[in-house]
């Protein structure tokens, strides 16, 4: 099989503001805006359909069947639509006997689904973890996919869902599975983004090329909006949703959108197309961060610092707290001592613009849920 995920994906899923409330219509229009917004130059790939897309019972062979009311067309066509557009296609089942809203799952279907979904033309498939029977182990029930996936006679992406449980991140590679989410739902609000992040700090060692750990989909530009009353929420200030985006970005997230890509202001498209902070997530290494805590303030403000092919150093400098932070990163601390003579040219990854030549520390000053993010040249002083 080819290496289908060697950066992290990135793509649309209709889960966060759609909840079941999808439909064919929709998902063109969100294959039309890839283009319009300028989403696919940005490199975003797969429109991925989540739960409620099916019948509730399976045909007479066994069979899943697309709602007719939602998708009267089917998903072939559907699928060529996105295709035509030089997109992806992505679908969701479930581990277990129906999937989280009540449809029918995929368990003991395996390898007749992964057929299905081959001929519908699907590329990425999220697999979750509701109605999973007790005593079958989720590692095996993620083999058994993974396998019929990869002799299904196409290239589909694996998406792993269990949320983190059961140690998912020390076996899930060997699944064969893409990327795995890690932590549980995300909401529309900054509270949830801190968790997930706060979560998966100890986790960067366990994400590489092929197998990413999915800190779940964005909620950058949802602005409290939305018709999925289980992730919407307050929204968050655009400083909050860029954090979140760097933040994930950081991390080797998949980039997967999750706001009404139909309708986003200035604001949400500039998060989101930030070609610099896209390249940093997509950087060839595929190498997690490791964090380094302001010394002062150790639960508050913290570096991310991430390695990039080609000697450059991507940095992120957060503040979960309410008021405005010094970050001190000393760059000893990152194998950079002052007696090399070298010191760290810092590019803004949010302004586009060097803000210097930094000599043996960067102290910046972080707004509350802020996080500047920079990508860093070793340069003789
Ligand atoms: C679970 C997943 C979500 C979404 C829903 C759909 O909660 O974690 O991302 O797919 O199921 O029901």
């Amino acid at each position: 099989m080819p290496i289908l995920t060697k950066t992290p994906p990135m793509g649309w899923n209709s889960w966060n503001t759609f909840g079941d409330n999808i439909n064919e219509e929709l998902v063109k229009g969100v294959a039309d805006a890839f283009i319009t917004h300028g989403l696919k130059e940005a490199g975003y790939e797969y429109i991925v359909i989540d739960d409620c897309w099916s019948e509730k019972s399976r045909d007479n062979n066994g069979r899943l069947l697309p709602d007719k009311n939602k998708f009267p067309s089917g998903m072939k066509s559907l699928s060529d639509y996105i295709h035509s557009k030089g997109l992806k296609f992505g679908i969701y089942s479930c581990v277990g006997t129906h999937t989280c809203a009540g449809f029918p799952g995929s368990f003991e279907h395996e390898f007749i689904d992964a057929v299905t979904f081959a001929e519908w033309g699907v590329d990425y498939l999220k697999y979750d973890y509701c109605y999973k029977p007790r005593f079958v182990a989720g590692e095996d029930l993620y083999r058994r996919m993974a396998l019929a996936l990869r002799n299904c006679g196409r290239d589909i992406v694996l998406s792993a869902c269990n949320w983190g449980n059961d140690g998912v991140q020390k076996w899930i590679r060997g699944s064969g599975a893409h990327l795995y989410r890690s932590y549980g739902d995300i909401h529309d609000n900054w509270k949830s983004i801190e968790t997930i992040m706060l979560t998966q700090l100890e986790n960067a060692c366990y994400g590489g090329i092929d197998c990413w750990n999915d800190m779940d989909m964005l909620v950058v530009g949802m602005g409290g909006k939305g018709d999925n009353e289980m992730v919407t929420s307050t929204g968050c200030s655009d400083t909050e949703y860029r954090s979140h985006f760097a933040i994930w970005a950081m991390m080797n997230s998949p980039l997967m959108l999750g706001c009404d890509v139909r309708n986003m202001t200035d604001e949400t498209k500039a998060i989101i197309t930030n070609k610099d902070v896209i390249a940093i997530n997509q950087d060839e290494e595929g190498r997690g961060p490791y964090c380094i805590r302001q010394w002062n303030n150790l639960d508050n403000v913290f570096s991310l610092v991430k390695p990039l092919s080609g000697g450059d150093y991507a940095i992120a400098m957060i503040n979960i707290s309410d008021i405005k932070s010094e970050m001190s990163l000393q760059f000893y601390d990152m194998g950079l001592p002052a007696l090399s003579g070298m010191g760290l040219e810092f590019y803004d990854c949010d302004k586009h613009e060097n803000i210097g030549l930094f000599v043996e520390r960067a102290s910046i000053y972080i707004e509350p849920h802020e996080c500047r993010i920079f990508r860093c040249k070793v340069k003789p002083v």
